[in-house]
């Protein structure tokens, strides 16, 4: 057989992804299981969105331009000047997902053995983005026991080297639901005019800030047009995950005209998808208000039951929709496979019931972090995840009495 890429067979596998053919088991057994391993929520779509699919006349379904129709792009822009952000339509540039922003803008940003620095436990696809542009992750480590605060700036310093491209944060954060204050930024932006870096935003979570905390986004930062890109999507505003669109927002001209070479390769974003995206951005602002209302009361509901039982523990989260929780198990990984092989909750429905997590070690890329943590994303319904907090105590008790 002829051998893979070292690229490809050194692409770490997804965390989340990983358990994914117990759960299809257990399932299989009639099992049912509660899905807090993944950011996918179970938040209708906006019903005008929905309604825009049902409308569509085309005869054709082609191509469109490489960047993104213009008509979304003016969209995004109105969006964005809703938050006090002046973007002009050409600055933003369509993708399949906030995904392959991130793809587009490591390829256009790193080279092969160039470093990028992301604050860890982070979102574990950034690790496989690195690796397909072959640079080098170097971590800035935020820790549990102080709310997963950014590093203070000499931390990312001390990691500078003459290697170093690009500093990435994630704000609001997945995995941890950490939120970087407007001071936080404003030191950020010291370290990035100070050593010539990218600044690479990922702010696919922007909606949910809670607490009435100020928010800055990188596009907010003054002086730094040339250095931040700005990485967004529709898929968690408005629950539209499966159309796969998203962007890239940067002022660097130069910039885009390497992204577009990327873009124009791949031809162009998903048809479909755009015009509902389209359909989604302006007279929404009711549904955005019940969603975040929505998720305030799931975070508060899930911390306090975290937090209950006995040995477990988690931050109240800022932002996002998740929060890394510390368990009393050794590998939250041997737990988190064992709850899906092994353990039901019996007597209540007639298959059982088990909780699908997901372990945190890969949100970390120094080894042996994160080993007795996992990342849940509360995207069930209250009921739902009073059942999960239930479901997860019981199996807590009984993975240690084993
Ligand atoms: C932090 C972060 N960035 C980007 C993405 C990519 O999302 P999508 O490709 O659906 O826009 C996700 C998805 O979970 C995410 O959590």
């Amino acid at each position: 057989m002829p051998t893979f890429s070292e690229r490809g067979a050194g692409m770490p596998s997804s965390p989340i992804r990983k358990l994914a053919p117990f759960a299809a088991a257990a399932e299989g057994e009639g099992v049912k299981i509660y899905h807090l391993n993944i950011g996918q929520p179970d938040i209708p779509t906006p019903e005008k969105a929905i309604e825009a699919i049902r409308r569509i006349s085309r005869t054709t379904l082609e191509y469109s331009p490489s960047q993104g129709f213009l008509s979304l792009r003016q969209a995004f822009s109105r969006y964005y000047s809703r938050y006090g952000i002046t973007v002009d339509p050409e600055e933003i540039i369509v993708t399949s997902g906030g995904s392959f922003a991130l793809l587009f803008t490591f390829m256009s940003c790193l080279d092969p053995g160039d470093e990028i620095i992301i604050p860890e436990p982070s979102y574990a696809n950034y690790f496989s983005f690195a690796k397909s542009a072959g640079a080098v992750v170097r971590t800035v480590t935020s820790r549990i026991e102080d709310g997963f605060a950014l590093p203070p700036v000499e931390e990312f310093e001390k990691m500078i080297t003459p290697k170093t491209k690009a500093i990435l944060i994630c704000n609001p954060n997945n995995p941890t639901g950490g939120l970087y204050s407007p001071e936080e930024m404003q030191r950020l932006r010291e370290i990035v005019l100070r050593h010539d870096l990218f600044l690479l935003s990922d702010e696919v979570y922007r909606e949910f800030v809670y607490d009435g905390a100020a928010y800055c986004s990188a596009l907010s930062l003054e002086g730094l047009d040339d250095n931040v890109i700005v990485i967004d999507s529709v898929s968690k505003r408005y629950s539209e995950c499966g159309i796969r669109i998203g962007m890239m927002v940067t002022r660097n001209a130069a910039l885009r005209a390497v992204m577009m070479k990327f873009c124009q390769a791949r031809l162009s974003p998903p048809l479909l998808g755009q015009i509902v995206a389209e359909n989604s951005v302006d007279g929404t602002e009711d549904y955005q208000k019940k969603v975040y209302d929505e998720y305030i009361s799931r975070r508060d509901f899930i911390v306090k039951g975290l937090n209950r039982i006995p040995g477990v523990f988690t931050n109240l989260p800022g932002g996002a929709f998740y929060t890394i929780v510390r368990l009393p198990v050794e590998d939250a990984e041997d737990f988190c496979r064992w709850c899906l092989t092994d353990f039901r909750y019996t007597g209540v429905l007639p298959g059982g019931e088990t909780v699908m997590l997901a372990p945190a070690a890969g949100f970390y890329a120094t080894p042996g972090l994160g080993r007795n943590e996992v990342r849940i994303a509360y995207v069930l319904n209250k009921e739902d995840l009073g059942r999960a907090l239930d479901v997860l105590a019981r199996a807590l008790e009984e993975y240690r009495s084993r």
